[in-house]
Formats: structure tokens, sequence, C-alpha cells
């Protein structure tokens, strides 16, 4: 019975289709304070601000493409005689353009639209602005379907589960620096899966995994999806 794998993904895989991460060299978060651009007192002090960061953030993952790692998942999934599900902490729709169906986005979407009055969710217009009406309640309190600091990431109930069933867990282009993302590992290990982190350099939850693969992700997932599809 092949394994079931499970593969968290952070900012770093979509680095080479062009999209930042947040805190490499020049990362959004040296761009911008995430107090001012990722919280709801941000949000609710400057709508603009934070309208403005994500539809530029949203336009640029509409044009940007999946890339070597993106597609070499999507393959893993078609090809791999178990289950796979990708639990990725990323905005960008680039895992499903690649192909990859199980995709949990514990983060949100930048193409997802969410009414702060009702609740009610829709496809995101390309440039929301604080007076975008929600087309259920019309109230002019559309924001942006994303997770932001001191929110509860969502799927989470659906992950934990995941975490307990898995046997292969792999972490990519993530810096381990965002709990609960973070702590997947360990709740990996904990009940006996290996665990394996392919990323740029080393992160800071390195030392958790059995083994662990440097390099750009273009170059080293495909390389351990070979491996794995042998
Ligand atoms: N290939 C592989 N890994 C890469 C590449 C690349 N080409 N470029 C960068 N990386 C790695 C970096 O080494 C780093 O470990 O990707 C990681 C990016 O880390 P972050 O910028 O912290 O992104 P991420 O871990 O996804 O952040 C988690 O923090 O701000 C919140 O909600 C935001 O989802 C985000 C969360």
């Amino acid at each position: 019975m092949a394994r079931k794998i499970v593969i968290l993904t952070g900012a770093g895989i979509s680095a080479e289709s062009g999209l930042g991460t947040f805190r490499d060299e020049g990362g959004l978060w040296s761009q911008h304070r995430i107090e001012d651009v990722a919280t709801p007192e941000g949000f609710a002090r400057n709508p603009t601000l934070v309208h403005r960061f994500y539809s530029a953030r949203r336009q640029q993952a509409a044009a940007a493409h999946p890339n070597a790692a993106h597609h070499a998942l999507a393959r893993l999934e078609a090809e791999w005689p178990g289950e796979v599900v990708i639990v990725t902490q990323n905005v960008d729709g680039l895992h499903e353009a690649a192909g990859s169906r199980a995709v949990l986005h514990m983060h949100g979407t930048l193409a997802g639209a969410l009414c702060a009055t009702c609740d009610h969710r829709w496809p995101a217009p390309p440039e929301m602005t604080p007076t975008t009406p929600c087309p259920a309640c019309h109230a002019p309190r559309a924001r942006p379907d994303v997770v932001w600091f001191g929110e509860i990431p969502y799927h989470m109930e659906e992950i934990l589960t995941h975490l307990s069933e898995v046997e292969l867990f792999a972490a990519i282009g993530t810096s381990g620096q965002v709990y609960p993302a973070a702590s997947f590992v360990q709740e990996a290990a904990s009940q006996g899966a290996e665990t394996v982190e392919l990323t740029l350099e080393r992160s800071e939850i390195s030392r958790a995994f059995d083994h662990r693969h440097f390099g750009p992700a273009t170059e080293v997932v495909p390389r351990w999806v070979e491996t794995l599809l042998g």
C-alpha cells in the first residue's frame, strides 16, 4: 500500500515563478510593515493601503506561471499510487494552475473576496477598494479572503487529520517561522512519518527533518519526485 504523502509549501516554491517571498533579502516584509498590511487592525486603520497591497499581489499572481516544482507536485499526485495532499501557506493559485487538485490553502487565496459583514465569499475582482460592495449584502466591506496575523488559519481540522495519517511529510520553500504551519513537521514525526525538507537554504525548522535537500525548488523538487516515482 503506497504511503500517504502530505506536502507543506511556502513562498519559496513560487519564487522562481517571479512571486516575492516574505523574509528573503528584499522580500515583502522588508517593503511593507506586517502590522500595516497583514492584520485586521491594519485593515481597519487603512483599508485603501491594504487593498492596494493585495490588488498588486493578486494581479502579479494572476500573471505568473507555475514552475517545474509546481508541475512536479501535480505529477506526483497524478502518478503516486497513494494519497497526495498539498497544504499551502501560499495565496497564489499556482498549484492548481499546474494541475494539483488536493490543495488546502490554510492562509486563503488572493483570488477570493470575503465580506467582513456577512461572510459571503466570491471571486475577487483584480482591483478591490474599500467601497467594493458585497454582492450579497451590498455593504462596502469587501476584504481579501486571506488569513491575517492574529486570525485562525483555514482548514485546520482537515489538516490535522491528514497529519495524523501522513507517512511521508515534506516541507518545500518555507522558512518555518510562522505557526501553526511550522509545527506540522513535529506533528508528522510524532506519529512516525518520515520527514523531508526541500528548500533553498537552512530554515528555522531544518533540524526537525529526517532528510534535507537544499537548492532552488525547480531543481530539488522534480529530482525528489523522480526518486519517489522511481
Ligand atoms: N526555491 C526554494 N526555496 C526558496 C527559494 C527557491 N527558489 N527562494 C526562497 N526560498 C526559501 C527561503 O530560503 C525561505 O526559507 O523559501 C522560504 C521563504 O520563507 P518566507 O519568505 O518566510 O515564506 P513562508 O515560509 O511561506 O512564510 C510563511 O508567513 O508572512 C506569512 O502568511 C505569510 O504564508 C506566509 C507565512
